[in-house]
Protein backbone atom coordinates (compact mmCIF):
# COMPACT_ATOMS: atom_id res chain seq x y z
CA UNK A 1 0.00 0.00 0.00
CA UNK A 2 1.45 3.43 -0.52
CA UNK A 3 2.51 5.53 2.11
CA UNK A 4 0.57 8.66 2.64
CA UNK A 5 1.59 12.15 3.37
CA UNK A 6 -1.18 14.39 4.25
CA UNK A 7 -1.00 18.34 4.47
CA UNK A 8 -3.64 20.22 6.77
CA UNK A 9 -3.36 23.60 6.05
CA UNK A 10 -6.71 24.28 7.87
CA UNK A 11 -7.08 28.36 7.29
CA UNK A 12 -3.67 29.06 6.64
CA UNK A 13 -2.22 30.94 3.11
CA UNK A 14 -3.42 32.78 0.94
CA UNK A 15 -2.82 31.53 -2.95
CA UNK A 16 0.14 33.93 -3.46
CA UNK A 17 1.88 31.94 0.29
CA UNK A 18 0.72 28.42 -1.61
CA UNK A 19 2.61 29.98 -4.90
CA UNK A 20 5.80 30.20 -2.58
CA UNK A 21 5.16 26.76 -1.09
CA UNK A 22 4.94 24.95 -4.24
CA UNK A 23 8.68 26.67 -5.11
CA UNK A 24 10.28 25.65 -2.45
CA UNK A 25 8.44 22.51 -1.38
CA UNK A 26 8.97 21.14 -5.41
CA UNK A 27 12.79 21.61 -4.98
CA UNK A 28 13.22 19.53 -2.03
CA UNK A 29 10.24 16.83 -2.27
CA UNK A 30 10.84 13.57 -2.98
CA UNK A 31 7.90 12.04 -5.37
CA UNK A 32 7.38 8.81 -6.96
CA UNK A 33 4.22 6.55 -6.87
CA UNK A 34 4.52 4.52 -4.00
CA UNK A 35 3.86 7.44 -2.02
CA UNK A 36 0.62 9.81 -2.31
CA UNK A 37 1.25 13.13 -1.25
CA UNK A 38 -1.79 15.67 -0.54
CA UNK A 39 -2.37 19.40 0.51
CA UNK A 40 -5.69 19.88 1.99
CA UNK A 41 -5.93 23.97 1.31
CA UNK A 42 -8.31 26.91 1.72
CA UNK A 43 -11.65 25.98 -0.89
CA UNK A 44 -10.85 29.54 -2.64
CA UNK A 45 -7.26 28.26 -3.38
CA UNK A 46 -8.57 24.61 -4.48
CA UNK A 47 -8.83 25.61 -8.18
CA UNK A 48 -5.64 27.74 -8.73
CA UNK A 49 -3.69 25.20 -6.11
CA UNK A 50 -4.67 22.19 -9.00
CA UNK A 51 -3.04 24.10 -11.56
CA UNK A 52 0.14 24.91 -9.77
CA UNK A 53 0.78 21.57 -9.62
CA UNK A 54 -0.53 19.76 -12.59
CA UNK A 55 3.04 18.26 -13.99
CA UNK A 56 3.59 16.86 -9.93
CA UNK A 57 1.70 13.95 -8.89
CA UNK A 58 0.58 15.54 -6.06
CA UNK A 59 -3.55 15.37 -5.34
CA UNK A 60 -4.96 19.05 -4.42
CA UNK A 61 -7.45 18.40 -1.02
CA UNK A 62 -10.76 20.48 0.24
CA UNK A 63 -11.38 20.64 4.11
CA UNK A 64 -15.23 20.17 4.73
CA UNK A 65 -18.25 19.57 2.16
CA UNK A 66 -21.57 20.32 2.62
CA UNK A 67 -23.76 17.10 2.57
CA UNK A 68 -26.37 18.48 0.33
CA UNK A 69 -26.81 19.00 -3.12
CA UNK A 70 -27.27 22.90 -3.40
CA UNK A 71 -30.05 24.95 -1.53
CA UNK A 72 -30.50 27.83 1.30
CA UNK A 73 -27.25 27.13 3.12
CA UNK A 74 -25.34 30.16 3.10
CA UNK A 75 -21.54 29.60 3.15
CA UNK A 76 -21.48 26.31 2.29
CA UNK A 77 -20.10 24.51 -0.74
CA UNK A 78 -21.43 21.30 -2.31
CA UNK A 79 -19.52 18.03 -4.06
CA UNK A 80 -20.24 19.17 -6.87
CA UNK A 81 -18.79 22.54 -6.80
CA UNK A 82 -16.03 20.81 -5.10
CA UNK A 83 -15.60 18.87 -8.46
CA UNK A 84 -15.72 21.31 -10.70
CA UNK A 85 -12.47 22.86 -8.84
CA UNK A 86 -10.58 19.48 -9.78
CA UNK A 87 -10.94 18.34 -5.81
CA UNK A 88 -9.05 14.90 -5.33
CA UNK A 89 -9.79 14.49 -1.64
CA UNK A 90 -12.02 15.97 0.70
CA UNK A 91 -10.99 15.62 4.47
CA UNK A 92 -14.47 14.42 6.76
CA UNK A 93 -15.32 14.94 10.11
CA UNK A 94 -12.11 16.25 11.41
CA UNK A 95 -12.57 17.41 14.82
CA UNK A 96 -12.36 21.53 14.15
CA UNK A 97 -15.08 20.36 12.24
CA UNK A 98 -17.17 18.64 15.18
CA UNK A 99 -16.07 21.07 17.83
CA UNK A 100 -16.37 24.41 16.49
CA UNK A 101 -18.90 23.97 13.52
CA UNK A 102 -20.76 20.91 16.07
CA UNK A 103 -20.78 18.63 12.92
CA UNK A 104 -22.37 15.20 14.40
CA UNK A 105 -21.88 11.59 13.27
CA UNK A 106 -24.70 11.95 11.23
CA UNK A 107 -23.75 15.11 9.90
CA UNK A 108 -20.52 12.87 8.69
CA UNK A 109 -21.85 9.92 6.97
CA UNK A 110 -24.08 12.04 5.04
CA UNK A 111 -21.16 14.19 4.22
CA UNK A 112 -19.04 10.63 3.04
CA UNK A 113 -21.83 9.53 1.05
CA UNK A 114 -22.20 12.69 -0.94
CA UNK A 115 -18.34 12.51 -2.15
CA UNK A 116 -19.27 8.68 -3.15
CA UNK A 117 -21.70 9.74 -5.44
CA UNK A 118 -18.99 11.64 -7.22
CA UNK A 119 -16.27 8.90 -6.93
CA UNK A 120 -14.06 11.44 -4.58
CA UNK A 121 -11.85 9.87 -2.19
CA UNK A 122 -12.35 11.18 1.76
CA UNK A 123 -9.98 10.97 5.06
CA UNK A 124 -12.78 10.14 8.01
CA UNK A 125 -11.22 12.07 10.79
CA UNK A 126 -11.82 10.20 14.40
CA UNK A 127 -10.20 9.92 17.83
CA UNK A 128 -11.23 10.72 21.55
CA UNK A 129 -10.91 13.47 23.47
CA UNK A 130 -8.40 13.45 26.99
CA UNK A 131 -10.99 13.36 28.88
CA UNK A 132 -12.42 10.16 26.86
CA UNK A 133 -9.34 8.04 27.15
CA UNK A 134 -8.90 9.27 30.95
CA UNK A 135 -12.18 7.48 31.47
CA UNK A 136 -11.32 4.46 29.59
CA UNK A 137 -13.41 5.10 26.80
CA UNK A 138 -11.35 5.42 23.38
CA UNK A 139 -12.61 2.03 22.63
CA UNK A 140 -16.17 3.08 22.65
CA UNK A 141 -15.90 6.64 21.39
CA UNK A 142 -13.77 5.23 17.94
CA UNK A 143 -16.22 2.24 17.49
CA UNK A 144 -19.48 4.65 17.96
CA UNK A 145 -17.50 7.32 15.69
CA UNK A 146 -16.60 4.43 12.89
CA UNK A 147 -19.81 2.62 12.64
CA UNK A 148 -22.08 5.73 12.21
CA UNK A 149 -19.70 7.48 9.70
CA UNK A 150 -19.55 4.49 8.00
CA UNK A 151 -23.00 3.24 8.12
CA UNK A 152 -24.97 2.32 4.62
CA UNK A 153 -21.32 2.68 2.53
CA UNK A 154 -20.96 -0.09 0.12
CA UNK A 155 -17.81 -2.68 0.27
CA UNK A 156 -17.08 -0.76 -3.51
CA UNK A 157 -16.91 2.42 -1.88
CA UNK A 158 -13.96 2.11 0.05
CA UNK A 159 -11.31 2.42 -3.08
CA UNK A 160 -11.87 5.74 -2.02
CA UNK A 161 -12.14 5.73 1.99
CA UNK A 162 -9.23 6.95 3.97
CA UNK A 163 -8.77 6.37 7.56
CA UNK A 164 -6.99 9.46 10.06
CA UNK A 165 -6.83 8.06 13.31
CA UNK A 166 -6.13 11.89 15.15
CA UNK A 167 -6.44 11.70 19.08
CA UNK A 168 -7.72 15.18 19.59
CA UNK A 169 -5.27 15.74 22.83
CA UNK A 170 -2.36 15.38 20.31
CA UNK A 171 -3.84 17.70 17.91
CA UNK A 172 -2.21 21.09 17.96
CA UNK A 173 -0.47 20.23 21.33
CA UNK A 174 2.65 19.00 20.82
CA UNK A 175 1.86 15.87 22.67
CA UNK A 176 2.04 13.24 20.09
CA UNK A 177 0.14 10.01 20.70
CA UNK A 178 2.78 6.87 22.05
CA UNK A 179 3.02 4.06 18.87
CA UNK A 180 1.32 1.74 21.70
CA UNK A 181 -1.91 3.75 21.30
CA UNK A 182 -1.46 4.73 17.70
CA UNK A 183 -0.91 0.86 17.38
CA UNK A 184 -4.01 -0.16 19.49
CA UNK A 185 -6.11 2.31 17.58
CA UNK A 186 -5.12 0.93 14.30
CA UNK A 187 -6.26 -2.63 15.81
CA UNK A 188 -9.49 -1.51 16.92
CA UNK A 189 -9.98 0.39 13.75
CA UNK A 190 -9.21 -2.95 11.20
CA UNK A 191 -11.22 -5.24 13.57
CA UNK A 192 -14.11 -3.19 13.00
CA UNK A 193 -13.82 -2.97 9.67
CA UNK A 194 -13.07 -6.80 9.56
CA UNK A 195 -16.56 -7.42 11.47
CA UNK A 196 -18.47 -4.77 9.03
CA UNK A 197 -17.18 -5.91 5.98
CA UNK A 198 -13.78 -8.47 5.74
CA UNK A 199 -10.79 -8.27 6.27
CA UNK A 200 -8.98 -8.11 2.70
CA UNK A 201 -11.22 -4.35 2.65
CA UNK A 202 -10.01 -4.14 6.51
CA UNK A 203 -6.17 -4.94 5.17
CA UNK A 204 -6.19 -2.48 2.25
CA UNK A 205 -8.05 0.59 3.67
CA UNK A 206 -5.25 3.19 4.60
CA UNK A 207 -5.58 4.60 7.94
CA UNK A 208 -3.19 7.38 9.33
CA UNK A 209 -2.00 9.17 11.97
CA UNK A 210 -2.56 12.67 12.46
CA UNK A 211 -1.66 14.75 15.87
CA UNK A 212 1.41 16.91 16.87
CA UNK A 213 3.66 14.89 13.79
CA UNK A 214 7.26 16.90 13.29
CA UNK A 215 10.71 16.23 11.88
CA UNK A 216 11.60 14.81 15.54
CA UNK A 217 9.25 12.01 15.87
CA UNK A 218 8.15 10.85 12.26
CA UNK A 219 11.32 8.50 12.12
CA UNK A 220 9.91 6.68 15.07
CA UNK A 221 6.14 6.77 14.22
CA UNK A 222 7.20 5.27 10.97
CA UNK A 223 7.89 2.19 13.04
CA UNK A 224 4.44 1.95 13.00
CA UNK A 225 3.20 -1.38 11.74
CA UNK A 226 -0.18 -1.34 9.48
CA UNK A 227 0.31 2.17 9.63
CA UNK A 228 -0.26 3.83 6.12
CA UNK A 229 0.60 7.68 6.59
CA UNK A 230 0.30 10.81 8.01
CA UNK A 231 -2.30 13.95 8.12
CA UNK A 232 -0.06 16.73 9.02
CA UNK A 233 -1.32 20.43 10.54
CA UNK A 234 1.46 22.39 12.13
CA UNK A 235 4.37 20.86 10.07
CA UNK A 236 2.87 21.17 7.13
CA UNK A 237 2.83 24.67 6.68
CA UNK A 238 6.51 25.01 6.39
CA UNK A 239 7.57 23.41 2.69
CA UNK A 240 10.92 22.73 4.16
CA UNK A 241 9.29 20.73 7.54
CA UNK A 242 6.99 18.59 5.33
CA UNK A 243 9.78 17.56 2.34
CA UNK A 244 11.88 16.89 5.36
CA UNK A 245 9.03 14.19 7.11
CA UNK A 246 8.39 13.09 3.70
CA UNK A 247 11.66 12.26 2.47
CA UNK A 248 12.45 10.44 6.05
CA UNK A 249 9.48 8.16 5.95
CA UNK A 250 9.52 7.81 2.08
CA UNK A 251 9.07 4.83 0.28
CA UNK A 252 11.92 3.95 -2.23
P1 LIG B 1 -1.22 18.98 13.96
O1 LIG B 1 -2.67 18.88 13.26
O2 LIG B 1 -0.26 18.22 13.10
O3 LIG B 1 -0.93 20.46 13.96
O4 LIG B 1 -1.35 18.41 15.31
C1 LIG B 1 -3.12 17.67 12.71
C2 LIG B 1 -4.51 17.85 12.16
O5 LIG B 1 -5.27 18.68 12.68
O6 LIG B 1 -4.91 17.17 11.19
Amino acid sequence: MKKHFYANFKMNKTFKEIEDYCKNFIQTVKINDKNEIALFVPYVSLKETKHLFKNENILIGAQNVHFADNGAYTGEISAIMLKECETDVVLIGHSERRKFFKETDEDINKKIKQMMKYNVKVVLCIGETRDERQMLKTKQVITNQLKKALNGLYENEFKNIIIAYEPIWAIGTGEVATNKIIEEAINLIREILASLYNSALSNNTPILYGGSVTQENCKSLNKIKNLNGFLIGGASLNPKDFSFIINSCFKE
